[in-house]
């Protein structure tokens, strides 16, 4: 059993040149395979909205969905640290409410942190919530949230003004008080720059190797959802086709009269 993971490990892990593994999780089950894996960090994102509820988008995750599966991830116990995404519009119209959204993802879920999307305009929010004692994570380049602002879920960071915005991101970020940041969608030569200059863990999802960890969707990497797959994602299993055969052989039983059998019977 690995041993529990504290914000103090990350800034150790980059210091050492150890890379960070995260994964998302939003369910007791899956929490327990992956933390039983061995993985470093469990991201309860609000990607949630869309791989496990349906939505197109993230945007209407609430935060009594984040909490409810947060505490789900928290039942399995995990050694893995365990950070709630804060969703659309818990911590974007004041502060008051960034602190007392990331608070209850804090007492009622029970995650270790809090992240945020978000660069320089999240900034306030980032210190407001770091001076209540709560860890922090930003999220800058690809934020999700923003998809209406970006125009679609495009790279960002290309070109040496939107490149120079990001490193202003990344800083502010930093200043704020954030103990790590994600990098997503942008070039690999500006997050391995970023990554230089933070003295916080930068962890990647589309930002290349030179990141100080990486992050990827779980429903992604097993195969479960659809069968387009963007270009940073790896997948290391094909899942839904075995899930289908399976089901497809359970009802082939039940309508063939061959489950259940004498061994699945009560005397
Ligand atoms: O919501 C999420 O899962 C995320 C990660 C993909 C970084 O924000």
């Amino acid at each position: 059993m690995h041993k529990k993971k504290t914000v103090l490990d990350f800034q150790k892990m980059k210091a050492e040149g150890e890379k960070i593994a995260v994964l998302t999780s939003y369910d007791f089950p899956m929490t327990g395979l992956i933390d039983g894996a061995g993985i470093d960090m469990i991201l309860v994102g609000d990607s949630l909205g869309v791989v496990v509820a349906g939505h197109d988008n993230t945007l209407p995750v609430t935060m009594e969905e984040m909490i409810y599966h947060t505490k789900a991830v928290m039942r399995a116990r995990p050694n893995a640290f365990v950070v709630a995404d804060m969703p659309f519009l818990s911590y974007q119209t004041d502060l008051t409410s960034a602190r007392l959204n990331a608070g209850l993802l804090i007492k009622d879920g029970g995650a270790a942190a809090v992240k945020i999307e978000g660069g320089v305009n999240a900034a306030a929010a980032i210190a407001a919530i770091t001076e209540m004692d709560i860890p922090v994570m930003g999220h800058i380049g690809l934020t999700p949230q923003s998809l209406h602002r970006m125009g679609g879920y495009k790279v960002q960071g290309k070109g040496d003004a939107q490149a120079e915005k990001l490193i202003e991101d990344a800083r502010a970020v930093e200043r704020a008080g954030a103990f790590a940041v994600v990098l997503e969608g942008i070039p690999m030569g500006l997050a391995a720059r970023i990554t230089e200059e933070l003295t916080i863990p930068t962890i990647g999802i589309g930002a290349g190797p030179h990141c100080d960890g990486q992050v990827l969707v779980i429903h992604d990497i097993l195969g479960l959802c659809s069968k387009y797959s963007p270009k940073f994602v790896k997948r290391y299993a094909e899942l839904a086709p075995i899930i289908a055969e399976a089901c497809a052989n359970y009802i082939a039983d039940v309508k063939g009269g061959t489950f259940p059998e004498e061994r699945h019977c009560f005397k």
